[in-house]
């Protein structure tokens, strides 16, 4: 029996993947008014002390002789700029509860060099610290967001860090400007502790939870800057630790609640980035599509301990994590990233897109070299990957007003049981008037036929439509073929009888806005 099957919604008809190779389906928009804004911050990246994510990834230092502006590196402000990053978190991951902050300020060759314990014991000379991190979040407006040592700190340490950053006079404001920086940063999103139930101290969630209220007290707003407060959650499908949180913690006490989510290739196994089978193919994306009913089940208990909706769920940690790249540092985690990463992050923001009245913001994990990143770099060569330009293609969705679609998919089944739809979409509507409607075919094999009769209200002119897709699913980017996995102008949109009338290629995203103007 083919462990691979198309099966209609309905369970009425099953066909192999092989005998279906064209669908024709409908997708209907219906517009809302009172529909939720989808935060930008949903758009958001992480980056940590991590292997060459931070150092050569995005720092460079001013000596370099790599191209670069203040240290950073260029073509990754260029890419930064590309993508709009709305918010980046920082300096960790299990790194953040092994980070004194005091190690990286004042004059870099004072700064004491250590080693990277969490990651592949490599030497950290902590020449990117605190000033690095908040003048390159202000010099591309992005909002910072910190992450704060309960690990292995202080509350002392803690509350000192956040004054050094955001107080306007005072000791600590008198010690930046001694380190060069008069005027304060702004600093909204702050993290008491990184996954405190593991790397960030082992402890049980009631303990966290009184851990958590005793950093909030002396974690003091400055005049001016108040601080949207994080309790570090729960990975996956551990309601528990959500429960005992919004339950000791108490809604009034914290802003958002994070969760993790990270996408193997199969159960518990991460498997080869690059080197898979169709099969290993449909589980990664069936075990991407499983965050949503893990969404859903822990706002579920958001919904119980707080039905305001006040405390956002924060999915700080998301995205594919595979076997380390063949011949790389261990613990560094570098991995390539194909067609296949492409579309499990086009169907996770599709996701967030819907959920977006309670997830208020997402960090895909990570930003450069690492997990499923935005861009590997070699020295001076820097490539982009296939998911970086799936965030581009979504730039549109940023502070949009989410459009509800209704779209009778198919199903096919994954060697785990799991039933990845044949079709995923996604629509906004920004302040402009222009919508963005986003299709995800992740199929290996269908080509599909997709009718949007437009309501009103919706405008009708295509004012641009991409495509993103690959001949095969281990498509990918690298430095001799930077752009075989790239956007391109998608021609097959067409408006007629008032109805967008899309073809769409299998393994393919596709994007079309629609203007007045
Ligand atoms: O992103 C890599 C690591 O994954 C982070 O440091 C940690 O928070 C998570 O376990």
């Amino acid at each position: 029996m083919k462990r691979l099957m198309l099966c209609a919604v309905t369970a009425s008809a099953i066909f192999t993947a092989a005998t279906a190779a064209e669908r024709q389906y409908t997708l209907t928009l219906t517009p809302q008014e009172d529909s939720h804004v989808i935060s930008r911050m949903i758009y958001g990246q992480f980056a940590e002390h991590l292997g060459a994510c931070i150092y050569e990834g995005i720092w460079v230092g001013e000596d370099s002789d790599i191209p670069n502006t203040n240290g950073y590196r260029n073509d990754a402000l260029e890419a930064l700029r590309e993508l709009a990053v709305p918010v980046l978190r920082w300096p960790g991951g299990c790194f953040a509860d092994d980070y004194h902050w005091r190690d990286g300020i004042g004059a870099r060759d004072t700064r004491p060099t250590l080693i990277n314990n969490n990651w592949g014991g490599t030497k950290e000379d902590n020449s990117f610290g605190t000033h690095e991190f908040f003048n390159l979040c202000e010099m591309l407006g992005i909002e910072p967001y910190l992450s704060v040592n309960v690990g292995s700190g202080t509350v002392a340490e803690a509350a000192e860090w956040i004054e050094y950053i955001t107080a306007p006079n005072g000791p600590r404001a008198d010690e930046r400007a001694a380190n060069g920086r008069k005027e304060p940063w702004k600093l909204k999103y702050v993290g008491i502790g990184n996954e405190s139930w593991g790397c960030g101290g082992e402890m049980r969630p009631e303990y966290y939870s009184d851990v958590y209220r005793r950093y909030n007290v002396y974690m003091r707003n400055q005049p001016g800057n108040r601080l949207y407060r994080i309790a570090s959650g729960a990975s996956d499908y551990n309601f528990n630790w959500t429960e005992t949180l919004m339950k000791q913690i108490e809604p009034h006490r914290m802003d958002g609640i994070s969760l993790h989510y990270y996408t193997v290739s199969d159960w518990g196994h991460k498997g080869s980035a690059t080197d898979f089978t169709d099969d290993v193919y449909y589980t990664t994306v069936g075990k991407a599509l499983e965050i949503e009913p893990v969404i859903e089940h822990h706002r579920e208990i958001l919904d119980k301990y707080d039905p305001q909706g006040k405390v956002g769920l924060l999915v700080d940690e998301w995205g594919t994590w595979f076997d380390e790249e063949p011949g790389s540092t261990p613990g560094h985690l570098l991995q390539q990233n194909t067609m296949r990463d492409a579309i499990v992050a086009a169907l996770t923001l599709n996701i967030f897109n819907r959920q977006a009245d309670r997830v208020r913001m997402a960090n895909i994990a990570q930003l450069a070299n690492v997990l499923q990143t935005m861009w590997i770099t070699d020295g001076d060569k820097l490539f982009t990957t296939p998911t970086y330009h799936v965030f581009r293609m979504y730039r549109p969705h940023m502070d949009a007003r989410y459009i509800p679609v209704m779209l009778e998919t198919e199903f096919i089944r994954d060697a785990n049981g799991r039933d990845v739809p044949t079709l995923s979409a996604t629509a906004s509507q920004a302040s402009d008037g222009s919508a963005t409607i986003t299709l995800v075919n992740p199929t290996l094999d269908i080509r599909e036929q997709i009718d949007i009769p437009l309501p009103d209200g919706i405008p009708s002119r295509i004012a641009s439509a991409h495509i993103l897709t690959a001949p095969d699913a281990r498509s990918k980017n690298t430095f001799e073929s930077p752009d075989a996995v790239k956007t391109e102008q998608f021609k097959d949109a067409k408006i007629k009888s008032g109805k967008l009338n899309l073809t769409i290629p299998p393994l393919s995203i596709v994007s079309v806005t629609l203007s007045n103007d």
